[in-house]
């Protein structure tokens, strides 16, 4: 039986990729499920798929960086369930701009969702997950949580930054003694909605979109996003259960992760040669 069995888990960002296949592989591994998102419209078909694997499911519309809502959203699951063991800050945007053209407003709302949101979600739950007395958090990083990448240094920042938070609430827990689990997720490029949505948003927000930007989006989707969400959500929920703190996802971000520590300054010129190529 999964250790995950009975226990009562925290989705963010659940109504898509990473976040719906967490949610529907914790369904079937017997956790009872709190679900949330910005969006109502992906929220609901996560759930009926983790009901339908016989999820106890309590759903909620949570904008992740708002602080107020967030707190309450944590007494109110715990209220419902009467306990919280695991907390998924899950919930992310991407986004694209040089630092030299991005405006300080797209920082704040990718730092709001990605930084902030995490932890918003920690910080909400984590009294919760102390009382479990069998608790564990799980905050979503990415490979750009190690690497930098041209046109990303909202996302880049953000991701870099939930790794130190996440190693730090580590540390303090181990020193704290207190039984709580915490793990900081590293994935490469997994097949989700997050560039396209991140695309659609820069065009919502009237910047301007070439058919250059299309294709670049297309092949960006078609080369680097490759992993299916459910084998991501296999592979972060095994190493939960195995208690591990630092989880790679894919090839890609173990590839990446070993280049960046043997070459730590070098590896910038290689990955910039190599995103050209694969990019063109
Ligand atoms: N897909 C990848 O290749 C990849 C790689 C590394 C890390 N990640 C990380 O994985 C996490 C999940 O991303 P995904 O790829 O599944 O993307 P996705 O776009 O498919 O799903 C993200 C979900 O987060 C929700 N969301 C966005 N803003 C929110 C907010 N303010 N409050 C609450 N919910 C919000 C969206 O509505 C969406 O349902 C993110 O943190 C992302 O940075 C993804």
């Amino acid at each position: 039986m999964s250790s995950l069995s009975g226990k009562v888990c925290v989705v963010t960002g659940a109504g898509s990729g990473i976040g719906r296949a967490l949610a529907e592989n914790l369904a079937a591994r017997g956790a009872r499920l709190a679900l949330s998102d910005v969006g109502e419209a992906g929220l609901q078909p996560t759930a009926d798929r983790a009901r339908a694997k016989g999820a106890e499911v309590h759903t909620a519309r949570v904008d992740v960086s708002d602080r107020a809502a967030v707190t309450a959203y944590a007494d109110a699951v715990a209220t419902h369930f009467g306990v919280v063991h695991q907390i998924y800050n899950n919930a992310g945007v991407a986004h694209s701009n040089s630092i030299l053209e991005s405006e300080y407003e797209e920082y704040e709302r990718v730092f709001g969702v990605n930084l902030w949101g995490v932890i918003h979600g920690t910080k909400a739950f984590l009294p919760h997950v102390i009382a479990s007395g069998d608790g564990h958090v799980i905050n979503v990083s990415s490979l750009n949580g190690y690497l930098a990448q041209p046109d990303m240094s909202h996302y880049c920042t953000t991701k870099f930054a939930v790794r130190g938070f996440t190693e730090t609430l580590r540390a303090e827990m181990l020193q704290a003694g207190h039984r709580v689990g915490v793990t900081v997720v590293h994935p490469g490029g997994i097949k989700t909605n997050i560039a396209t949505a991140a695309f659609e948003e820069a065009k919502a927000s009237g910047k301007e979109v070439t058919p250059a930007d299309e294709e670049r989006r297309r092949l960006y989707n078609e080369k680097l996003l490759k992993m299916d969400p459910a084998q991501a959500a296999e592979i972060i929920l095994s190493g939960v259960e195995a208690g591990r703190s630092r989880v790679l996802v894919g090839t890609d971000a173990k590839a990446v992760d070993l280049l960046v520590r043997l070459l730590p300054v070098r590896h910038a010129t290689l990955f910039a040669a190599l995103q050209k190529r694969m990019l063109k």
